[in-house]
Formats: C-alpha cells, structure tokens, sequence
C-alpha cells in the first residue's frame, strides 16, 4: 500500500498541493507551525477514523478559504478522496474511484499507521488512546473492523438516547439495540484478541535492539458470550441510565503495555523507552500486516528521528527502509535524515507552500 499522488485543497494551512510522494519515503522538513504535521494528518483521514490530532472536522478547512477541504489520493489507478463541502461542514465524505462510500470502506483500501509527539502521553493519560492506537492497529490487519466497531457505537448511541429519554424506552427496542451492540461486541473482541495474540508471536521474533519489546494485553471487563451481554446489558438499563451513558463492554477496554526485559508496566518507562516501545510494536505490526494482506501499512512518523540518539536512528532508518512499508516522515532539520537510503523525496514545507527538493509529478 503506497500512494502514489496526494493531493489537498484547503486543507488546514495549505491552500492547494498536489505531488508524487516518494515509493519508500517522503521526508517533510520546515520550520515550526510550517505545516508538516498537516500533511501527515491529510494522509492519517485517508482511513476511518478522526486522523492523528483526533481533531474535530470544524477545525480542518483552511481560514479564509472557501469553507470545506479536499483530500485526494491515488493509489497506482485507485482514486481515494475525503473532505467536506462548505454547505454540509460537519459531514465527512468519501469517494472511491469517483462514487461516494461508507467511511469505514476506506479501510478496505489503505492501512496508516502513526507515532506523533502526543503520543508521549499515551501511557499516563486515560483509557481512550490507547484503545484507538489498539483499534488502528486492528483495522489496519482486519478492515471489517471499522465496520463493527461504527455499527456497535451507533446501536451504543441510540441506546443512551433511549435511556436518557424522559418517557420509558420501550423494551423492544432497546432489546434490538442491545442485540446489535453485542453481535459487534464479539466481533471486536474478537479482532482484537486475534490482532494482539499475532502481533506478540511477531514480536517474539523480532530484534530485541535497538527498540525494546513490549508485551501488549487486553484489559476488557469480564469475558461474555453475545447471550450474556445482551442479558448484562439488559440488567444494567438502570444503571447506564443514571450514569447517561452505557458503562461497559468494548468501548472501555485498555490496552495494556509492559516492557518485556525490564518487566515494567510502559507507564513507568521513561519517554524515550516508551517511544522505542511503540516504533518496536509498530514494525513488527507493519510485518505481520505484509504477511496478511500481503502489503505493509503506511506508516506516518512525525517527529521521531529528531528524538533517536544517532545509533537508534541509524537503526530506525535501516529497519524501516526494509519494512517495504511507505513511510513518512517529518523534521525541522534536513540533516536529521542524512542517513536515509532508498527511493526518498525531500519536501521542504515553508508557510503551506512545498518545495521540491526530489521528482515531482
Ligand atoms: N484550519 C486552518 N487554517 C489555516 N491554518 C491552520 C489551520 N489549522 C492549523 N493551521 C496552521 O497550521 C500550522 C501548524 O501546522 P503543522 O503542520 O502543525 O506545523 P509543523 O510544520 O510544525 O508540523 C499553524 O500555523 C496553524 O495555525
Ligand atoms: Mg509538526
């Protein structure tokens, strides 16, 4: 999987670009608040999903602009497209080889995965993020999981608006939902469960240097059948009622991250050891995605080789120049990236504006 054209219009600070990424890396380098991250953002929304800044559509179109943005990409003579209108701003769209799609069909298509600087704080903060990181990484391997996981939060979502009616929810119908949420409920889980099980068989082959291993788990609230989770769920009405919102099954689970040699729980580690972490977790996931679907994820590294002590980002460069994955990349030096060998485009972002330092298309 590699994209072979991006293109943006009115996307964030670029107002309009368009270029041929390179086939193994593209390298985006600038000064601070240049517009780097937005280009790995563009990329991260060519899959379901809010992006690598979980950020809100609203925030997207560029100022002063007309009021919507465009994304495009193609893949060889696949056209993937994503954006919003300026007359529907709140409504993501998606277009596959020019018709209009599901946005959980795009995981399909494309498989991003991504380490940003805000995931520093992955380990310490809530719950959330590390769900999603688990999440994306199961998508990436089983697309369908896109799917589930939409249709499940949809059912969740009705579910809370009944119980949070002032009339009495009528039983059927949140039997139904109930029903819906966990057939999904176990599909996840099971994805899930599938996704880690293989992603640690990997990981015990993999290279214990220079990036430590890490052991993942699931933290879920007790095992249940779709029988009993509808019946859980039926029982805790009540409850989810006072508290407003359904306060069990998958959409509470954490992902739970030790480092293996020194037995310590990834929250304890320090940043440096948590990033290592996470690239080893990353490349061996970007592996086991080449054997399944026979095409590694792309992979978005903001910031990272500026973080690496000059060993580790030798290493990095030569692990990931092997992975076949697309990889980018960005940097406020150029010189950070020295050390890259294969097939790279250097871009130089400047105030929204790309120069080419490589081929252009
Ligand atoms: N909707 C928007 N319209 C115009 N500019 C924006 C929008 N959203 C963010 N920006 C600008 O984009 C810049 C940040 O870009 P970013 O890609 O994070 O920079 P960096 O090159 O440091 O990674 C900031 O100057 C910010 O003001
Ligand atoms: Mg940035």
């Amino acid at each position: 999987m590699a994209l072979t054209r991006l293109s943006l219009t009115d996307f964030r600070n670029h107002a309009q670009a368009s270029f041929r990424p390179g086939r193994q890396f593209t390298v985006l380098h600038g000064a601070n608040g240049a517009g780097k991250t937005n280009i790995l953002e563009a990329v991260s929304l060519l899959v379901p999903g809010r992006g690598l800044r979980g950020a809100s559509l609203s925030e997207m179109p560029r100022n002063n602009g007309a009021g919507g943005f465009a994304i495009a990409a193609e893949i060889e003579d696949i056209k993937l497209g994503t954006g919003v209108d300026a007359t529907t701003p709140e409504r993501r769209k998606v277009r596959i080889n020019g018709a209009n799609a599901p946005i959980t069909s795009l995981s399909e298509w494309l498989a991003v995965i991504w380490l940003t600087p805000a995931m520093d704080r992955l380990f310490t903060d809530g719950a959330g993020e590390r769900r999603r990181f688990l999440d994306r990484l199961v998508m990436a391997l089983e697309p369908s999981h896109a799917r589930f996981s939409s249709q499940y939060e949809r059912a969740m979502r009705q579910r809370n608006k009944l119980l949070g009616d002032d009339r009495p929810a009528d039983p059927d119908w949140l039997d139904g939902l109930e029903k819906a949420m966990a057939q999904n409920a176990i599909l996840i889980e099971n994805s899930r469960a599938a996704m880690t099980a293989q992603l640690m068989e990997r990981l015990a082959v993999e290279p214990q240097e220079p990036f430590a291993i890490p052991l993942l788990a699931i933290d879920e609230t007790e095992k249940m059948d779709e029988e009993m989770l509808r019946i859980h769920w039926r029982r805790s009405r009540a409850r989810d009622a006072a508290a407003g919102r359904t306060l069990t099954g998958p959409h509470r689970a954490d992902l739970i991250v030790t480092h293996k040699a020194k037995k310590q729980p990834a929250a304890l580690c320090s940043t440096g050891e948590q990033k290592a972490l996470l690239l080893s977790a990353i490349l061996a996931h970007a592996a086991l995605v080449a054997d399944r679907r026979s095409e590694p994820p792309i992979i978005l590294l903001d910031e990272v080789a500026a973080h690496l002590d000059p060993l580790r980002r030798a290493a990095l460069f030569d692990r990931l120049a092997k992975s076949g994955s697309q990889l980018w990349m960005t940097g406020t030096e150029k010189a950070l990236f020295e050390g890259l060998n294969g097939d790279v485009l250097f871009l130089e972002v400047s105030n929204g504006q790309l120069l080419q330092d490589g081929p252009w298309g």
